[in-house]
């Protein structure tokens, strides 16, 4: 089938993009010798995975439980929830193990852990547990110089049914970033901080099995990860426009794009409009501190090419594009298909039933993206 038949808004995913992609990483990992864990939330799909993780141990990292169910239900029986556990899904986290699939889980929260501790004395179970560690992001996990960094290591490792797996963090604060060299430091410091805490905590005799780090810019630029086991970069796979701007990949890598439809075109005011709105892209700003005209994305050709438009406006099924002088404007009329690169491709995927698989111009598969909580 020819891509530009397909209804509009659909996924569009160029399949010789993700595998040079994953093949990139696969490297780097194999390079600096460290374990592959990707973050399967950026796509939810299987196939993509396994292109993934080919030569690796089928690890994944997920962020929701319904994604781990899926995984599971294909084989990926080796998982990291790395979202922090709470006491409301530890019947679903144990059903896992009594499934034969190894689930990690991670905390930052030590009353969370002694509860979890009697639920899994309760069921006869034992979970592998990671400490979260905020290196700089801020968003969840314990700072790697306050006395939780220790206590709740060691509160796991003396629990009668949990293991200690180990740290894990991520740079999330690496996308905030204004230059490669920006980035660099990142990268460096979420690698040497954890190095240096997983020190600190054998020096007081607690094993740790696993340092885990890993986001897709500083797993782009990091110039080595001695000391590291483990990374789980996600968005690498696709890219997107915001990893483009920032410098982690070219835009010749980004292999997510939406095709959509010219619903309206207003010749005097150089505007059209596009069916694919926010539920079609999202509404994330991504690169807007390095180009606060960025919109919602930027308008490429159905070849792929960028017209110099981008996704200026936007509300639930309609994207609106000013078109300012862009010479593709005057060639486009209603029907017309056209393809963005949005801003976040894990949020774009997110919000669609299946990809559109392309290789070399034609649509060769479908893959179903397993969505939900
Ligand atoms: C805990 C954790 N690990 C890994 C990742 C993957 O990061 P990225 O998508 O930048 O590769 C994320 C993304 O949010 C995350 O939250």
């Amino acid at each position: 089938m020819n891509y530009q038949d397909l209804k509009t808004p659909s996924l569009l995913l160029d399949l010789a993009r993700v595998r040079r992609n994953a093949e990139r990483m696969s490297q780097t990992a194999r390079d600096k010798g460290v374990r592959l864990r990707p973050h399967i939330k950026t796509h939810k799909c299987i196939e993509v995975a396994k292109i993934q993780t080919e030569g690796h141990d089928a690890a994944v990292t997920v962020s929701t439980l319904e994604e781990a169910m899926a995984f599971a239900k294909h084989g990926f029986t080796d998982i990291t929830y790395a979202v922090p556990i709470e006491p409301g899904k530890f019947a679903e986290a144990v059903a896992f193990l009594r499934g034969g699939v190894k689930l990690n889980l991670l905390t930052d929260d030590a009353a969370t852990m002694s509860l979890l501790d009697e639920e899994c004395g309760r069921a006869g179970v034992r979970f592998d547990v990671f400490v979260k560690i905020d290196c700089g992001t801020h968003r969840v996990g314990v700072e790697p110089h306050t006395p939780e960094a220790i206590e709740i290591p060691r509160l796991i490792s003396e629990a009668k049914n949990l293991t200690f797996a180990g740290i894990l963090t991520h740079a999330g604060h690496s996308y905030n970033a204004n230059s490669n060299e920006e980035i660099l430091a990142v990268a460096r410091h979420e690698r040497d901080s954890m190095v240096e805490l997983a020190e600190r905590l054998r020096a007081q005799s607690i094993e740790v099995p696993t340092v885990s780090i890993g986001s897709t810019p500083t797993m782009s630029l990091v110039d080595h990860l001695d000391g590291i086991d483990e990374i789980r970069p996600g968005n690498y796979i696709f890219f997107d426009n915001f990893q483009a701007t920032l410098g982690s990949c070219s835009f010749d890598d980004t292999a997510l794009t939406v095709l959509t439809a010219v619903v309206h075109k207003n010749a005097a005011h150089r505007k059209l409009v596009v069916d694919a709105g926010a539920i079609a892209l999202s509404k994330d700003r991504g690169p807007i501190g390095l180009d606060p005209g960025c919109g919602y994305g930027r308008v490429l050709d159905t070849d792929g090419n960028d017209t110099g438009m981008r996704v200026t406006g936007m509300s639930q099924e309609h994207g609106e594009i000013q078109a300012g002088d862009a010479a593709a404007f005057d060639t486009l009329n209603v029907g017309d298909r056209l393809r963005i690169l949005a801003n976040h491709s894990c949020l774009t995927a997110a919000q669609h039933s299946h990809y559109n698989v392309l290789d070399n111009g034609n649509i060769v598969d479908r893959w179903e993206i397993h969505r939900g909580w």
